[in-house]
Formats: structure tokens, sequence, C-alpha cells
């Protein structure tokens, strides 16, 4: 006997998930984010093994979860047969059993079991499949893949020369913005003496010439290596240091500050929660060990950082309305939002054309105040 699918009134009969939506169709709406890429998720420490986390993300409902050899995991929160959030449930380590009438999954999303039905009536459940997402560990935090699973999926962004187990301050605000303002905000060089004013702010007359050379890099732009003085502001920090910045879609901004044989690097990303609201995330790793009993100070300087930007996405959120009018991106101060757009407009017509991804930034000189 063969098995019904039912999707809202639409009857699908027969049909696997895979040809309903079809190969090339994004795997999460293109109002919310970009597919096949990676993003992240949250620190690996918050993903316990054994136990399942309910989170919004992709504006879906997830359930993420760590199966009993370590491995994460995450999917849709939804059981396939009557809707009932998977994360209510029990979970063993290896299969999700739903609350309502005990379908089981594996972590894979693939129906396993339906307990309630008779020996008599067997049925074919292969076809009965959540919609699942990759994740992966990478340097004490989860990632999560925005694109089918399948074996040739390519590796999460990774920061150069850390790992786990190096110095560490991290945290997660949510903005109360979409994906693309959020971004902005991590690339933008000219709004820090406006948003984060205690203790960058220069008046008009202390504000200086900027020159760095920006080249394209993997999905994105770099700002060449140089030397740099902003973070010698900070007692801590050695007094020769070079800094690289670089940024790569979806939302991925990397910083690595060298100073002799050690490092700092930071991390911050952007991930889509629903169409107004986005996870931002910030990492920062060093490999020195006698910072550590820098580690609170630090940690609060990033929160307030960022707390800076968060509050200046919550005026922008409280002002907006489908009437406000588009961007407008002047100049060099601008250009690396504009490069964001250019990038995220190649990534969908390479995709949609199923050609490889030519990146649109060219090496260049930008310049501004601040
Ligand atoms: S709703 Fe999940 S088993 Fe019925
Ligand atoms: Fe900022």
């Amino acid at each position: 006997m063969s098995t019904v699918l039912y999707s809202g009134d639409e009857r699908l009969a027969n049909r696997p998930e895979k040809d309903q939506e079809g190969e090339r169709a994004p795997y999460i709406s293109p109002d919310i984010g970009l597919s096949d890429l990676w993003y992240f998720a949250m620190p690996s420490r918050k993903l316990k093994r054994g136990k399942l986390l309910a989170k919004r993300m992709f504006d879906l409902h997830l359930v993420f979860g760590r199966d009993s050899e370590g491995r994460p995991f995450a999917m849709q929160n939804s059981c396939r047969h009557q809707a009932m959030p998977l994360s209510l449930g029990r979970f063993d380590g290896k299969r999700l059993e739903c609350p309502n009438h005990g379908w089981l999954y594996d972590t894979d999303g693939q129906c396993v079991s339906i307990p309630c039905l008779s020996e008599k009536q067997p049925q074919d459940i292969s076809r009965i499949r959540i919609k699942s997402f990759p994740c992966r560990d990478v340097q004490g935090n989860v990632w999560i893949y925005a694109g089918r699973p399948s074996d040739d999926i390519p590796d999460p962004p990774r920061l150069p020369e850390v790992e786990a187990k190096h110095l560490r301050v991290d945290g997660m605000m949510r903005f109360a913005c979409g994906m693309d303002r959020a971004t902005l905000g991590l690339i933008d060089p000219a709004h820090g003496p406006y948003v984060h004013t205690s203790w960058l702010r220069r008046s008009d007359r202390d504000r200086r010439e900027k020159e760095k050379r920006f080249v394209p890099s993997h999905l994105g732009f770099t700002m060449a290596r140089h030397s740099t003085k902003t973070a010698q502001a900070l007692w801590f920090m050695p007094k020769s240091m070079e800094i690289e910045v670089s940024f790569q879609l979806p939302g991925v901004h990397f910083e690595c500050v060298r100073a002799g044989k050690h490092v700092f690097t930071g991390m911050i990303t952007a991930t889509p929660l629903t169409a107004n609201e986005t996870q931002v995330n910030y990492n920062l790793y060093w490999t020195i060990p006698w910072l550590a009993p820098a580690q609170p100070v630090v940690a609060l300087l990033m929160h307030n950082f960022f707390a800076q930007d968060q509050h200046a996405m919550a005026g922008l959120s409280t002002f907006a309305t489908e009437r406000t009018p588009p961007l407008t991106l002047v100049g060099d101060p601008d250009q690396q939002a504009v490069w964001y757009f250019k990038l995220k407009q190649e990534y969908l017509r390479a995709k949609k054309e199923g050609r490889p991804f030519e990146n649109p930034v060219q090496e260049t000189v930008l310049r501004w105040r601040t």
C-alpha cells in the first residue's frame, strides 16, 4: 500500500520532496537569505549532547540537537504528520519522537517508524522526511548550512590560526532589522564616530583621512594587511601590530591582528532569524595566555560596542515603513555596501544560470574620513 502526502489543501501523492521543490530551487527564502552558504548558529557549548533546542532561523522554526556521538544536527521543528514541534518530544541521542503520535525520525530528518500503523497495513515511509540542515562544529561554534544535505558541501568559514582552546570572548545580539541592514553595519567604515560614540567619536577637527587597499577574496573582499594603531589604544595590546579585515557572503566578517608570533582574531557574523530580525554574533580569540585576566574587560567592551549597533538598528526599525526611500550610497565610504549588493546579485545570478561565481570586486584603494 502506498503513502499519501498532503501539504495543506494540495495533494502531493507519491512524489519525493526533491521533485516537489526542484534541485535548483533556493533552500531558504531569497527574501530571508542566500541559500547554499554557511551561517553561524550558536556557540557549541549551547548544544548539549542528547538534548534538543528550538530556535527560529531563516524564518523557519528549527530544532537543533546533538546526537549521542556529539554530532550537531538541525531540521524543521515540525512533524510531517500533523506539524507538532519535535522539540517538545523525546530524544534518545539517535531518534526524535514526536510527542503527538510517536512518529520517529533520525537526525537527518528521515521518518523511521510510525508506531500506530498495523503490521497488516505496511506503508512505504521512506518518502517521509523533514527538511534538514547540515551542521558542523568549527572552532567552538556550530554552523548551519542553508542547503540540501550532500557529500560535497564546502567547509564552513574558519578563522586563521586559532582554535576553540584559545582564549575567547563571545556574545550574541538580536538586531531589529533584516539581514542586509545588519550586514551593512559590519562593513560600514563611517558610522563609528556616530554610533560608537563613547570611545571612538572625534570632533570634525580631529577627523583623519583613511586610505586602504582592498582586494577581491573568497565570496567577498579583503582590506589588505596594514599596520594599525586603533587596537593599540587598549593598554594590554602590543605596540607593533598589523591588521587584515575581510568580508564574505552571506554575512561573515573577519579581523585578524598579528602581533609578532601572536594573533588576535575577531569574527562577526549575521544570521537571519526572520525578515525583520537578525542574530549578530561576535567572537574574539587570542593566543597570548597571560592576557587571560583581560577577558572580563574585553567581554564588557565588546558587549557595549555591539549594543550601540543594536541600538542604532532599533531606531531604524522604529521609523522604517514601506514608504521609506531607497538607500543612497555615495562614494568610497559606501563602496563596501555597494560591493555587498553586487556580490549578492552575482551570487544569485550564478546560481540561477548554473555557472561559477565571478567576484565583481576589483582591486582598489578606498578613501574616507573618520
Ligand atoms: S503530529 Fe507528529 S506523530 Fe502525529
Ligand atoms: Fe558598528
